[in-house]
């Protein structure tokens, strides 16, 4: 089907933008925090960058996860024989329940840095949040190396 390839291939893709916003943003964060450095106009923006990100990644994981996706729909059709299938597992419990552990610290972490005036603690909340979420979004990709889940680097190639 046309849509869900489009919509796979943007989750796909989207997920490499995804990707460096974190490590970008969780670097910057944690060399603001150890070198006690101002929290500047450009980090809000980041993580500002990176929600945006995060929530169009949810958005079409919501859409392949509740309607396009056939791993998925496999899964849903028998739910407890999917269980036994190490991929259909994957896709229709671990990659989504992962992946909202990412979405979740990216939206809790940049609520609390809002929270706090200091530079030093904005930027330790960012970094200790969006570096848990990039850890849990690492997890959650489904690397090429991976048994029977790995995918492409790069969808379509
Ligand atoms: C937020 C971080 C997320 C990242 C980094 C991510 C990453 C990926 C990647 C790399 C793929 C494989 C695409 C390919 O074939 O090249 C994929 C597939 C998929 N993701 Fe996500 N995803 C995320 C969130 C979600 C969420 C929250 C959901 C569900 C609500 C979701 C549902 C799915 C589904 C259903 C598939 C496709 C299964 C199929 O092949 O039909 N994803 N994701």
């Amino acid at each position: 089907m046309m849509t869900y390839t489009i919509v796979l291939a943007a989750h796909s893709y989207l997920r490499w933008i995804m990707f460096a916003l974190l490590v970008f943003t969780a670097a910057r964060a944690l060399m603001g925090w150890l070198g006690d450095k101002p929290y500047r106009p450009l980090d809000s923006k980041l993580t500002l960058f990176t929600l945006i990100a995060t929530d169009l990644q949810l958005l079409f994981g919501l859409a392949l996860y509740f309607i396009l996706s056939p791993q998925t729909s496999a899964a849903f059709a028998n739910f407890g024989a999917a269980m036994k299938s190490k991929p259909l597992r994957f896709w229709a419990v671990e990659h989504i329940t992962i992946a909202l552990v990412a979405v979740m610290l990216v939206h809790v972490g940049r609520i609390k840095a809002r929270k706090v005036e200091d530079s030093r603690d904005r930027h330790k909340r960012i970094a200790i949040y969006f570096g848990l979420a990039l850890v849990a979004v690492l997890v959650a990709i489904p690397w090429p190396f991976r048994q029977a889940i790995g995918r492409a680097l790069f969808f379509g190639m």
